[in-house]
């Protein structure tokens, strides 16, 4: 029996608190929302990203090391690329040779230095040589569509032909277009429009050439001539589509961990991300593959225009993602971030008449866009930080007190210190990563999270843990954890679920919300919970009472710890599982290794816990003396009656 009282009203719902988060993670952008169809167009990805050298020692976990997929040691060097030209090959046939290298002289722009030097050697009369990308694992290719191809070349001793074909998985030709009167010592820019006479999402491309001599290649780009919107260098429609059924009423953007880099040379910065798309030199993710940028500030901006929802941009405030280098610029060396924040605020909603509102207007853009909030830095804490924060607070509220200015670590993951030196702020941003059973066994967290001069915005929120790729439990907990936001919208004004969005080829996080390859797109449970929520906007919580028959002698909740790891480099100490007043596992040290239990029974060999035996899973507490990330309890509840707002 549910009881609605609708005379005792709660918390109002805010408006903004369905929201989502777009990060530049598991190829979500480059080889995902973002259009382009050919992987390292540039033939930059080979670059070692600013502020990193080969000896530097940084160590990123590239493709989820921490979830089981990959043992410690798979673990790459950032800069550890596949070949010096990734994603490209060189294909030759009938007797003929010729060879590949990166080029950086005479560059097409100093922005992006390499170009592909293309050496056709011998040819024949039957001969072939290529040059052939693969898209990002296949290009989809669809029968009676159009694609527009953009290349440059230069060439010395060639009077041959280029042509430039969409290739099938079993080598059919589905569209071609040759170029002649190439030959130019000069870069010269190519075009066409590529029609498609067949289906194929293991397309490949390739530019082939007639004759012996040297080719050039630079910026080789495919757009589906379809995009969201029909925009061009715009974003791919079924994934963009997705986002804007989802009704969300803020984007957060550009990360995570994308915005703090692994140094903060190589971490995002707009102004390299504007203006045309040849000469955006890109961005290093953290998540181990290259962005071209392509999806930049002002497409952003864009996108949020187009759907309807309110920009947050986050930026990085000098300091480099805390797993990697942890490196804080200068206190003395801030004032140019600063400025460098409060021109990408102008670009965005200054006049038209202002330095960087005129570019925007150049851009095509003369009216404001949507920007309503900025996020200084991504998951930092600690005083250091706060103090940080304080500066760019009070320089982004003194020209623009309209902006909300958000801190990037919520009031749970603070010591009272660092809470104590944040002098004001609008929002706090905190992450909520949580594994099965945690929604559940705290539906009352938010119920009783402390009250005072703070909002919350929930920033990242999924249940990740024990959950495969994803399933019903993690929608249930999901559901459960989002009405736990709902009920307590006095505290929690914005949210957003994380990850947004994965190439399934390439995942670095285990649960995301929109799972795609290059040819389908599927979105979770959990996307429709949020897209049912916005669609029914709550106003405000009623009074409920919900009665639940109950057996006394049953737990009413029944399940067990699962905990998880991503900072595998961390040491744990002092760890003790207790039932019943028992310690049913202790250990003085956990390190090096990813570890996750989940009932059953563990034990612990070699400093690491292992699972023998599966479920049922105890009911237990996990007591910790120090963790830096997580603490873990888990309560049964026996109650019959569940009251809440
Ligand atoms: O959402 C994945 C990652 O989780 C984000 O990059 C980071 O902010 C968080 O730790």
């Amino acid at each position: 029996t549910i009881i609605v009282d609708a005379a005792k009203t709660g918390a109002p719902v805010s408006k903004e608190l369905h929201g989502i988060f777009f990060e530049e993670i598991s190829h979500g952008g480059e080889g995902g929302l973002y259009a382009e169809l050919i992987q390292n167009r540039g033939f930059e990805e080979s670059r070692i990203p600013e502020g990193c050298t080969l000896d530097s020692g940084f160590i990123i976990p590239p493709r989820t090391p921490h979830f089981g997929s990959e043992k410690v040691s798979d673990w790459k060097m950032p800069f550890e690329a596949k070949s010096d030209y990734p994603a490209w090959t060189l294909t030759t046939g009938g007797g003929a040779t010729g060879k590949i290298s990166l080029d950086l002289s005479d560059p097409l722009y100093k922005e992006n230095p390499r170009s592909l030097k293309v050496e056709v050697t011998r040819l024949g009369k039957t001969g072939k040589v290529a040059v052939v990308n693969e898209g990002f694992w296949g290009i989809n290719v669809q029968q009676g569509e159009t694609y527009a191809l953009t290349f440059y070349t230069r060439t010395q001793n060639y009077t041959g032909n280029i042509t430039a074909r969409l290739v099938g998985g079993d080598g059919k030709t589905l569209g071609e277009k040759v170029f002649e009167n190439v030959n130019s010592k000069d870069w010269k820019k190519l075009t066409a429009t590529l029609r498609a006479d067949a289906t194929d999402a293991k397309a490949t491309f390739q530019l082939s050439f007639s004759k012996p001599g040297k080719v050039w290649l630079d910026f080789v780009s495919l757009f589906p001539t379809k995009t969201f919107k029909g925009r061009q260098n715009g974003l791919r429609a079924d994934l963009a589509q997705y986002l804007a059924d989802l009704k969300p009423a803020f984007v957060r953007w550009p990360g995570g961990c994308f915005v703090e880099g692994i140094s903060t040379q190589s971490a995002p910065n707009w102004k390299r991300s504007l203006g045309p798309v040849e000469q955006r030199s890109g961005t290093y993710s953290p998540w181990g593959y290259w962005s071209s940028d392509g999806l930049g500030y002002h497409e952003f901006l864009q996108f949020c225009e187009d759907i309807g929802a309110k920009a947050m941009y986050v930026f990085n405030c000098g300091v480099a993602c805390e797993m990697r280098s942890g490196v804080y610029v200068e206190d003395k060396d801030v004032t140019p971030i600063i400025t460098d924040i409060l021109h990408a605020i102008e670009y965005a909603i200054g006049p038209k008449e202002s330095e960087w509102g005129a570019l925007r207007a150049k851009n095509g853009h003369p009216e404001p866009f949507p920007l309503h909030y900025v996020e200084v830095g991504n998951e930092q804490v600690g005083e250091k930080y706060a103090k940080r924060f304080n500066v760019f607070y009070d320089a982004i509220k003194a020209r623009y007190p309209q902006l909300q200015v958000v801190a990037a670590m919520g009031i749970a993951h603070l010591s009272k210190p660092t809470i104590a030196t944040i002098s004001k702020m609008d929002m706090a941003d905190e992450h909520a990563y949580k594994a099965a059973g945690w929604a559940m066994a705290y539906a009352d967290w938010y119920d009783k999270y402390e009250r005072k001069d703070w909002k919350l915005y929930v920033g990242e929120y999924a249940c990740n843990s024990g959950v495969g790729t994803g399933n019903m439990t993690a929608a249930l907990n999901d559901a459960t954890f989002i009405l736990g936001m709902e009920r307590n919208s006095d505290l929690i004004t914005m949210s957003s679920y994380a990850p947004l969005l994965e190439n399934v080829h390439d995942t670095d996080w285990p649960v995301n919300l929109i799972r795609f390859d290059e040819a389908k797109s599927f979105a979770r449970i959990s996307y429709y919970t949020i897209k049912m929520l916005n669609e029914n906007k709550a106003t405000v919580n009623l009074a409920t009472n919900v009665n639940v028959p109950v057996d006394a002698s049953k737990p009413f909740f029944e399940g067990g710890i699962g905990l998880s790891t991503w900072d595998t480099q961390a040491e744990y100490k002092d760890i003790e599982i207790v039932k019943d007043g028992n310690v049913l596992y202790k250990s003085e040290s956990l390190k090096g290794q990813d570890w996750n239990f989940e009932g059953g029974e563990w034990s612990a060999q070699n400093n690491m816990l292992t699972q023998t035996k599966d479920g049922p899973w105890p009911l237990a507490v996990l007591k910790e003396k120090s963790f830096d990330r997580y603490v873990l309890k888990l309560k049964a509840r026996k109650t019959g009656g569940y009251n809440a707002f």
